[in-house]
């Protein structure tokens, strides 16, 4: 079964079968970071939701490190391109198979740009990233507000092994919108995401995970650095 560790922010490692991917690299200058740079294992993978700086993180210079492709929107693997990273470009809505396992990239309410001196360059649109590695779903919704069709994927593409929430307000979902997504989506395993890690998305994360408790769900904080198999 593959396992999930939580690095802090919105960053998870998923490693299964000898292999490992990342999910939204933010590790140097990630105040929550669990981990440093050069002890994230050797990847085969590196998946981008958007291109906002605590995302995008350190992927360009992983990928450098360990050929590793980064799998994202056209423009965001685009712009990593032409900083040296292997890349495989795709959009919203199509899956793509990277040999042990397949990857979606589904909608998100966001936006999605790189800030640069002269201002923002176009990245594509956000994205959640659903993942399947050895029959089990993984979906990480990126940083998103809450919109009805997370219904639709919750019914078309569940069961939902494990979903990685938005819970930080300010830039995403808050808790209260974060547990209607959760029943929408109505995953087997819930872990917030997205808090504590700047002042403006302060949140107590137990307030998402003993209000999905007290309705029969499993739900689990996860301090950064902490596992989940799944
Ligand atoms: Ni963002
Ligand atoms: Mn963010």
């Amino acid at each position: 079964m593959p396992t999930l560790t939580f690095c802090g922010h919105s960053c998870c490692l998923i490693e299964s079968g000898g292999k490992a991917a990342i999910i939204d690299p933010f590790i140097q200058g990630n105040p929550r970071a669990s981990l440093t740079f050069e002890k994230v294992p050797p990847l085969s993978a590196i998946f981008l939701t958007h291109g906002h700086g605590d995302h995008l993180g350190d992927a360009v210079a992983l990928s450098r490190r360990d050929q590793a492709p980064i799998i994202a929107t056209y423009e965001l693997a685009g712009c990593c391109q032409m900083q040296g990273a292997e890349v495989i470009g795709m959009n919203v809505g199509g899956r793509h198979d990277f040999g042990w396992g397949w990857v979606k990239l589904l909608p998100a309410w966001h936006s999605s740009s790189i800030q640069t001196s002269d201002g923002f360059t176009y990245a594509g649109m956000p994205t959640g990233v659903l993942l399947e590695i050895e029959g089990k779903k993984l979906y990480h919704l990126g940083d998103t507000a809450l919109f009805s069709d997370l219904g639709l994927f919750g019914r078309l593409y569940g069961p939902i092994d494990v979903a990685l929430i938005p819970i930080g307000d300010h830039f995403t979902m808050g808790i209260e919108d974060a547990l209607e997504a959760w029943r929408m989506i109505q995953p087997l395993k819930a872990v917030p995401i997205h808090y504590n890690t700047f002042p403006p998305i302060t949140q107590d994360p137990t307030r998402f995970t003993g209000r999905i408790q007290e309705q029969g769900g499993e739900a689990h904080v996860l301090n950064p650095g902490e596992k989940l198999v799944y």
